[in-house]
């Protein structure tokens, strides 16, 4: 089948002028939010960004499937969205950033159209869904040219696990630029886990991180330097669901449930609610079979997190990051790379009680016990300007590994480098069975960091998929520089 392009009609004057400015359009969730205003190209009378919100919490509005089937288009596009009094440039999906939720039931099918009216080539991934990477679903092969619109058709399988996913462009050399300009957003698949009474009586909340480059023009925004390319760009602003260190209001004796990503393209997080312990119920791959109590979340760029929290006394808490360090380009090019710390939000706590809501009951998977018919190893490694993956730069056409369909393999991810990188791969989610720092994480995991001189061994099951597809390195710089390898399963 050949890709589908239909050639756009020519944009009204009227379309055209009304494009020049968005809002970022939010719902609160099952709370009050406050109501969205035209911009109009002045300054918002509201301030939003800085401080805001305060009376409810908003995140990005969300699509729903409608009869198994969530059909929308997304429209790309470059936009002045508000920051605080004043707004900065950026790449939109549907007039915001972050982009609409997507959310969806097992056995749905997505039929997106993807509406390209920037001047850039792009395309679409949907990180963490374990569906067919093949002709117009999740084939990160594709490209959409500049005013082309191209409709994706993306079956999710009925026994898919519920979870935080996520969409984001992936055009090789390209995808570190749109993505840190703001073009990604969250997928959302529910599963029985969040028909329980118990879930549903939680406050449930998505927490995009992202770091933006505040600027008014496209050029400030995106352009990087070699340096930065190298470093992993990062941006000194940081923000939650497109928002400055906003104003998340709880209720004591509530019991809060929060969906966590990473969208930055290259900021590590360490994550700390002041005065709470998370309770970790879910990661890249869906729930785990126990929760986890934990201070500290380490979340790199692409990972997810379910976590409970209990707000039983009142009060502000700040959530925060601390600094991460993440190695150093080396070759006696500059010191230490480091995340920034930083306050992400403000947790105000209405109130005093303490949540008598039980804890929801976890899935336990059957447990499996399949045979590792190969092992393999993967380097990441870096020489000069060159960022390489088993001692190549990307070649889309070449495929640097074949499995076979049904089989499961066990990968040792190396990284001989002096920096960081946090290895993933499309469609198929793997254990991770041992690292050589820390403890292995739990759970199903699409994403998995391999420090500087370390590594971490997979199991990952080519199950029920075929199809070719990518690994690299989620720093999105690194990807753009050749940390990539196709994977055919067949
Ligand atoms: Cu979010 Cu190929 O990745
Ligand atoms: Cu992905
Ligand atoms: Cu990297």
């Amino acid at each position: 089948m050949t890709p589908r392009f239909s050639r756009r009609q020519v944009i009204s004057l009227a379309g055209a002028s009304a494009a020049g400015v968005f809002l970022a359009a939010c719902s609160g969730n099952k709370e009050a939010a406050p109501t969205a205003t035209p911009a109009n190209g002045v300054a918002p009378a509201t301030p939003r960004g800085e401080g805001a919100p305060t009376t409810g919490w908003l995140q990005p509005r969300e699509l729903t499937s409608q009869n198994g089937v969530l059909e929308a288009t997304l429209t790309i596009a470059a936009a002045m969205v508000p920051f605080g009094s004043s707004t900065r440039w950026a790449l939109t999906v549907n007039g915001t950033t972050p982009g609409p939720t997507l959310r969806v039931r097992p056995g749905d099918k997505l039929r997106l159209s993807i509406d390209n009216q920037t001047l850039h080539a792009t395309n679409l991934h949907t990180h963490g869904l374990h569906v067919s990477p093949s002709r117009n679903a999740d084939n990160p092969f594709l490209e959409i040219p500049a005013g082309q619109i191209f409709e994706y058709e993306i079956d999710i399988p009925p026994d898919h696990r519920g979870g935080l996913h996520w969409y984001h462009p992936h055009l090789h050399h390209h995808v570190a630029e749109q993505l840190f300009a703001g073009f990604f957003g969250a997928i959302i698949v529910e599963d029985s886990f969040d028909a329980q009474p118990e879930v549903e009586a939680m406050q449930e909340r998505l927490l995009i991180l992202h770091d933006a480059r505040v600027g008014a023009t496209e050029a400030s925004v995106t352009g990087a330097s070699m340096m930065d390319m190298m470093m992993g760009r990062e941006g000194s602003t940081l923000l939650v669901n497109g928002y400055r260190n906003p104003d998340l209001a709880a209720r004591a004796g509530s019991l809060e449930r929060w969906r966590i990503l990473n969208a930055s393209t290259s900021r590590f997080y360490q994550l700390a609610l002041e005065g709470h312990t998370f309770s970790l119920i879910g990661g890249d791959g869906g729930r785990l079979s126990q929760a986890e109590p934990t201070q500290q979340l380490s979340l790199v760029p692409g990972e997810r997190a379910e976590v409970l929290v209990r707000p039983e006394a009142g009060g502000s808490f700040r959530l925060s990051t601390a600094a991460v360090n993440r190695g150093s380009i080396g070759q006696g090019m500059g010191g230490a790379i480091t995340s920034s710390a930083a306050d992400l939000l403000r947790m105000t706590v209405t109130g005093s009680g303490v949540a008598t809501a039980g804890q929801p009951a976890l899935p336990q998977p059957a447990a499996e016990n399949r045979e590792v018919t190969r092992r393999r190893e993967v380097v990441f490694s870096m020489q000069g300007m060159n960022f390489l993956i088993d001692g190549r730069p990307f070649d889309p056409g070449r495929i640097d590994i074949r499995a076979d369909l049904g089989t499961t393999e066990e990968w040792t991810v190396r990284n001989v480098s002096t920096m960081d990188h946090p290895f993933h791969i499309h469609v198929w989610p793997f254990q991770v069975i041992e690292q050589s720092k820390g403890v292995a994480p739990s759970g199903l995991k699409d994403v998995v960091n391999v420090p500087a001189g370390g590594w971490a061994r997979l199991l990952i099951h080519f199950g029920d998929i075929p199809g070719k597809t990518v690994y690299h390195c989620h720093i999105l710089d690194h990807e753009d520089m050749g940390m990539m390898g196709v994977i055919e399963v067949s």
